[in-house]
């Protein structure tokens, strides 16, 4: 049958990642997906950069907003980052001329998130988003799918790569803040910013998109307390690591009587805990149901192979035509949605 043709706007960590994920595992995704993904226009800002790909024999755009009129697209795939600027501009261009958006995008849903899902809803377009949350843990179809049957009580975990990274590599090589972010950046882990990172920034972004599935409410990114890393010294790691505590930079979200609590800050977490032992570039992802009771889901939160993984489930779910609303109404009448803002309680 006819293959579904994705236009890749970033060819960067994530973008090139997706790239080679598509033509190593060709096969099974084009089993899974009924019909063959191919990759027919490109977008980034260098065209000369080699992305260890082959970028010659498809259309390239210089300017990535032009994807979402090419003719030859079915679903454009954004992957340059940023709540602004030409992601958010390619994003709504793609949505209005109707054609499906897949995107690994926090920052831009955090801030704009409600508006797109409202552009994405009214016209009945889908907007997919698996990369957006955790890397390659699935965990926003978790939520969607597999919890559905339950109102969500809690939503937390480890949401940033980057920081678990610095935080394990501190306290296990006794190595500097600075030079094991260096290698985090080189490794492709953090943001083209990295303060979004250490700041607890990308953390909140990504809990403020969990609550907003967990508990059917619209995203406020706003009102998430964000705390990051940067105080955080080696003295402390070990002094932690004495008292049988490990420091996580954690994100958690709860349903309250007075509304829903969102805060990330780093945490000191027993060593016995499971969620302490999750260590690296590994997230977790924690959900409290009111009849599944507690689940964790652990996996590499940050890097190329992990975020193509959950960029092409999304590409296969939209070739078999498996498309879920946004997030709007099915959260909201599933969870029960308080009408209450999220806030810090
Ligand atoms: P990179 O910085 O590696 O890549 C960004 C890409 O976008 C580059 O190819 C760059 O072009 C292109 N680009 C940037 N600005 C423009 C512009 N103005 N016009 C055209 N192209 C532009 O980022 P990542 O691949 O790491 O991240 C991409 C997205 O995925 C972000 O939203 C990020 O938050 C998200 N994400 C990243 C993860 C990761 O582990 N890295 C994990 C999960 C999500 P050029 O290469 O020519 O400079
Ligand atoms: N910079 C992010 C992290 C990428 O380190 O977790 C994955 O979203």
């Amino acid at each position: 049958s006819k293959p579904l043709s994705i236009a890749v706007a970033g060819l960067g960590t994530v973008g090139a990642g997706v790239l080679k994920l598509l033509s190593e595992n060709a096969d099974i995704v084009a089993a899974r997906a009924g019909r063959p993904v191919v990759v027919g226009a490109v977008s980034a800002r260098d065209r000369t950069r080699d992305r260890g790909v082959r970028l010659d024999t498809l259309r390239w755009y210089d300017d990535p907003v032009a994807l979402a009129a090419d003719p030859g697209t079915d679903v454009v795939v954004e992957l340059i980052g940023g709540s602004d600027g030409p992601a958010r501009a390619l994003v709504e261009a793609a949505l209005k001329a109707g054609k499906p958006v897949v995107t690994a995008n926090k920052a831009l849903l955090a801030v704009h998130g409600a508006a797109i899902a409202e552009l994405a809803e009214a016209r009945g377009v889908p907007l997919a988003f698996e990369a957006a949350v955790a890397g390659g843990i699935p965990a926003i179809k978790a939520l969607r799918e597999g919890l559905a049957a339950n109102r969500i009580r809690r939503v937390a975990g480890i949401l940033n790569g980057t920081c678990n990274y610095i935080l394990t590599v501190m306290r296990e090589h006794k190595r500097e803040f600075a030079e094991v972010l260096a290698e985090a950046q080189r490794l492709g882990y953090a943001e083209a910013d990295p303060s979004f990172d250490i700041d607890g920034v990308d953390a909140a972004h990504k809990l403020a998109i969990l609550a907003a599935l967990a508990f059917g409410r619209p995203v406020d990114f706003a009102a998430v307390h964000v705390e990051g890393i940067r105080e955080v010294s080696a003295l402390d790691i070990s002094l932690a690591e004495e008292l049988g505590y490990r420091i996580k930079l954690l994100g958690l979200a709860a349903r309250t009587e007075a509304g829903i609590s969102a805060r990330v800050h780093p945490c000191m977490v027993p060593v016995t805990a499971p969620i302490a032992r999750v260590d690296g570039v590994f997230n977790a992802v924690v959900a409290e149901g009111d009849h599944v009771g507690r689940v964790m889901l652990e996996g590499r939160g940050a890097g190329a192979g992990p975020t193509a993984s959950a960029v092409v489930a999304d590409l296969i779910d939209l070739a078999r035509g498996r498309v879920t609303p946004v997030w709007g109404a099915a959260a909201g009448v599933l969870n029960g949605a308080p009408s209450v803002p999220m806030g810090r309680h």
